[in-house]
């Protein structure tokens, strides 16, 4: 399938009410969790999404067949592990992909997988997934562009991360969970993401303690169960919907939301003289009384404002007037929307991992999105101007957000997406 470039009329408010998908980076983990036992698990709120056919695609590879048997729900199995390899042409797809080594480590008892590399915005290392590994007993070597890794025995001991890390934190828990060792992950990441992959894990007979803190206990079981679970609401899609209210100044209901997954974002979009009433798993987002004011904003771990929000941030602040600083120390140089951005007349002044925006009006102009959240960054950008912004990338947002076009339309917004069967030649 080609997909030809989003067009995108904006510069009128939004209104109404959408429904948030669940959450794709909760999602990804706990499917390559479901590598951990033998048993059929059925998840329920699995975005559709091209990140989660690649991770399906893996998976197949290692042995799991798979069933689609809802629009979001998923049945998986894995009777026996095929393949303990995970190759670079598939882990290069999507670097979150490389948590498969802790999970086909735990199962099978040696894995090898691909170095993930690094992506549009720059290098993502992994050094942290590999020192855990050791600390905890496995012998893990780099050979030829893989890390092969192995054990003899159960995972046992403390490893202290050196940083917080999300993936990180989900290897060496996928790692521990089979067995009679017990694991100490001290300094682990608090994200929603690794605490419902605990939960998820501890649904299914793992024995894992100290979800949401940074210390995780996981005391080894000899085999998981099957089960059904439902993944949590993505909390940076609905963080980048909040973004696209307050750009279009627009008052608009988040239905699926976890509010309290929110409060960094929250809290600034209040700073900057938006309206927000959360009820239940609802957010209203009211961006239209008054001016907004410009703020600051520095990324940082859960539960601080997220890196994955940062670009749709700045679409924002590029239309507000005043000097707002927007800085992500999480991801330096995760920058690629800032030169599209320039082309739509946005005043944004570079410097490290420093934004220095003097917002304003935005026009429309053909702009090109380099990643996922850039994308979404430019969509909302698009939205806020008059004319006709054309946007090429547009298989980057499919990796993150369901049927976004479609859903955003439903709120008002006039954005076009094609797709265009792909030509045979015979
Ligand atoms: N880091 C290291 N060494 C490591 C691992 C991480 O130095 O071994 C550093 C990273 O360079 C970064 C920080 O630690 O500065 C945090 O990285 P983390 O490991 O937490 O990120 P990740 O697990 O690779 C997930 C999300 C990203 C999101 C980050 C940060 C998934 C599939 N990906 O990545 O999501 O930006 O956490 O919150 O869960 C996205 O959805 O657009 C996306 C990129």
């Amino acid at each position: 399938m080609l997909l030809t470039p989003l067009h995108v009329q904006g510069g009128r408010p939004l209104s109404g009410e959408i429904t948030v998908q669940h959450s794709k980076n909760a999602a990804l983990p706990i499917i390559v969790a479901t590598l951990l036992s033998r048993e059929k698990i059925t998840l329920h709120g699995v975005p559709r999404l091209s990140d989660v056919d690649t991770i399906l695609d893996l998976m197949h590879h290692l042995g799991t067949s798979h069933a689609w048997v809802g629009e979001n729900t998923l049945e998986l199995h894995t009777p026996e592990i095929l393949n303990t390899d995970a190759p670079y042409a598939l882990v290069s797809k999507m670097r979150a992909s490389f948590i498969v080594l802790g999970a086909i480590l735990a199962r099978a008892g040696q894995a090898t997988v691909s170095m993930p590399g690094g992506c549009a915005w720059g290098p993502r290392p992994v050094d942290q997934h590999v020192k855990a590994l050791r600390a905890l007993g496995a012998e893990v070597v780099e050979d030829g562009g893989n890390f092969d890794a192995r054990r003899t025995g159960s995972l046992n001991g403390t490893f202290v991360f050196e940083l917080l890390t999300v993936g990180g934190t989900h290897n060496a828990i996928l790692a521990a969970v089979l067995g009679d060792g017990v694991v100490t992950l001290e300094n682990a990441s608090i994200d929603t993401d690794v605490v419902d992959l605990i939960e998820f894990l501890n649904s299914v007979g793992a024995d894992i303690q100290g979800a949401g803190t940074n210390t995780i206990v996981i005391r080894g079981v000899p085999e998981l169960r099957g089960g059904a679970y439902t993944v949590i609401p993505d909390r940076i899609e609905a963080g980048t919907f909040m973004m696209l209210a307050a750009a279009t100044r627009s008052r608009i209901t988040l239905n699926n939301v976890r509010p309290d997954h929110l409060r960094a974002v929250t809290a600034k979009l209040q700073e900057m003289g938006v309206d927000i009433l959360e009820s239940g798993s609802t957010i209203l987002v009211d961006a239209t009384r008054g001016e907004l004011k410009p703020v600051n904003v520095t990324t940082q771990s859960y539960p601080g404002f997220p890196t994955d929000v940062q670009p749709q941030m700045s679409a924002l602040l590029a239309t507000v007037p005043g000097t707002s600083v927007v800085q992500d120390p999480v991801y330096p140089d995760r920058l690629t929307h800032v030169a599209e951005l320039h082309r739509m007349g946005a005043n944004i002044t570079v410097s490290g991992y420093t934004q220095v925006i003097q917002g304003g009006r935005l026009h429309a102009a053909p702009v090109k999105a380099a990643d996922l959240r850039a994308g979404a960054a430019l969509f909302i950008a698009g939205l806020t101007c008059e004319g006709e912004t054309v946007i090429d990338g547009v298989q980057y947002l499919n990796r993150g957000y369901e049927k976004l076009t479609e859903r955003l339309r439903g709120l008002g917004a006039d954005a076009r997406q094609t797709e265009l069967a792909m030509a045979m030649d015979d």
